[in-house]
């Protein structure tokens, strides 16, 4: 575990201009040693020879005590991920080594994770509890490394950007310490983290297919996805749909979330297409659109003739008067620009054998139910849909009344660990980034984090990405810009 001991293991790479140190394991009581691995990569300025710090280096004005750390998860899809190598194509690790901060690469294990035996062991909360016990592992092993990791960066991406949210606000939250344990994380370490980048979150998970009808209720046909095979709703899917789509307006109304502005609690009409709570998601996309158009502007050498056209092509839905976007409403935002991915349900799947389901399965019990707002919602339908309630309803209603099960489901829900007297050290810093083009989840779901964080107290930088898809929404370099801005404060 002490990583003086592997000075002969760094190598430099020319073409990168880094030090690196590759597939390190991060745990002495690996379960899935394959994944369990972390890789280092360092500016060339702060590290003399292999292994040797030069402390007199220094690179954009840092040097190699107090330069940030971006600590990257490569979780995604919540499966078991190894660490990033430089050369991967969705690698982000250049931009950052460009300014001077040391990057590092965190695999970690999943929901399909087994054992040396082939028992499972990577369902929740494995994944973020890697991630912590790798944050211990480095700070544990800090007088080695390049970095000042009390200048932690979290970045992640989907799955990985709910992980990040997650290593945010848990920091050291006592929850995971028997997990960590277990683990055989460093004890007398801390997991905390400086701030979090997160990149289109897959969270709150026991609510998002509310959500998602509420989103995006009004198409009736699905891509093929890791949800399910493309298809269209059923007349009992469509029924589904629409109660699961009441039950979020009842939801997002209790959150009570406020408008970050001016303090109005922010609420979702009856129909779900007015309300302050409606206007304000509206205004996020709106300026998601503007910021685009603003851009692709400046960026223009024939006076926005390429503008104009962008914007005539979808004249139906979308209006700019070179200053301010408008667009028309939800629903057509849906039916003619990102329509609906996923089927109706879209994370606690009806057969109950997808993505979300494996996740919080047990090694015993690998799939299973974890909504009890969808139990619920398929019980209200028992009347009118007697067979499909026949057969789903008892899957939902068992494993959703298991008080431990709800227990451990609620370890990978960050909005139960903001503002509700349940937090761990969670950081002051928070930048999110969701693609206007994403529908891997609704995008109120982000929406509802930022607010819930900047309530707490939190500053949050939260914006949708125009015309970007599911993945690492953003203009080129503006993270490195935040994290510049965040560390060089004192
Ligand atoms: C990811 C995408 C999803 O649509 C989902 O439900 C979970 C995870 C991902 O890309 O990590």
């Amino acid at each position: 575990m002490e990583l003086v001991n592997f000075r002969e293991k760094w190598f430099y790479n020319e073409k990168r201009k880094c030090w690196c140190l590759t597939d390190v394991l991060y745990t002495e009581k690996a379960m899935a040693p394959e994944y369990q691995r972390l890789s280092i990569f360092v500016p060339k300025p702060y590290m003399k020879e292999k292994g040797v710090i030069d402390e007199e280096g220094r690179m954009n004005g840092y040097n190699a005590r107090n330069v940030p750390v971006v600590f990257e998860n490569n979780s995604a899809g919540y499966m078991q991920m190894k660490h990033k190598w430089l050369d991967d194509g969705r690698c982000m690790a250049q931009q950052y080594l460009d300014c001077g901060f040391v990057y590092i690469s965190c695999g970690n294990r999943g929901k399909e994770s087994v054992d040396e035996h082939g028992l499972l062991c990577g369902k929740v909360p494995a994944n973020l509890v890697d991630l912590k016990t790798a944050i211990r592992f480095l700070r544990y092993n800090q007088e080695w490394l390049p970095g000042n990791y009390e200048r932690i960066i979290s970045v992640g991406c989907s799955a990985g950007g709910a992980m990040s949210t997650l290593l945010a606000v848990t920091g050291n939250h006592r929850d995971y310490e028997p997990y960590l344990r277990e683990n055989g994380a460093i004890m007398e370490e801390r997991d905390d983290v400086y701030a979090a980048q997160i990149y289109c979150p897959i969270i709150d998970l026991e609510h998002a297919d509310l959500a998602y009808e509420w989103n995006f209720g009004a198409d009736r046909e699905n891509e093929a996805s890791h949800a399910g095979p493309a298809g269209v709703m059923t007349p009992f899917q469509e029924a589904l749909s629409r109660e699961l789509r009441k039950r979020y307006i009842r939801y997002f109304n209790n959150l009570k979330l406020k408008h970050p502005q001016t303090d109005e609690i922010l609420t979702l009409g009856d129909d779900g297409r007015s309300g302050s709570g409606y206007s304000y998601l509206m205004d996020c996309l709106e300026n998601s659109a503007a910021d685009f158009l603003r851009r692709k502007k400046d960026s223009e050498v024939s006076d926005g003739i390429a503008v104009n056209q962008y914007v005539s092509e979808r004249k139906e839905w979308l209006d700019w008067d070179g200053e301010q976007a408008h667009i028309r409403d939800l629903d057509i935002y849906v039916l003619e620009y990102r329509r609906r991915m996923k089927p109706c349900t879209a994370f606690d799947i009806l057969n109950g054998t997808c993505n979300e389901n494996e996740v919080f399965g047990t090694a015993g019990h690998p799939f299973i139910h974890f909504s009890r707002e969808v139990a619920e919602s398929i019980q209200t339908l028992k009347e009118s849909f007697p067979q499909e309630y026949e057969q789903y309803y008892e899957s939902y209603r068992k494993d959703t009344v298991d008080e431990a099960q709800a227990q451990r489901v609620s370890l990978y829900n960050p909005m139960n660990y903001i503002g509700k007297g349940r937090e761990g050290n969670a950081p002051d810093y928070y930048r999110i980034r969701v693609g206007a083009f994403d529908a891997d989840t609704s995008w109120a779901v982000s929406m509802a984090l930022a607010l819930r964080l900047s309530e707490a107290g939190k500053n949050v930088d939260y914006a949708l990405v125009w015309d970007q898809p599911h993945g690492q929404a953003d203009y080129p370099g503006e993270v490195c810009g935040w994290i510049e801005q965040i560390c060089r404060k004192e």
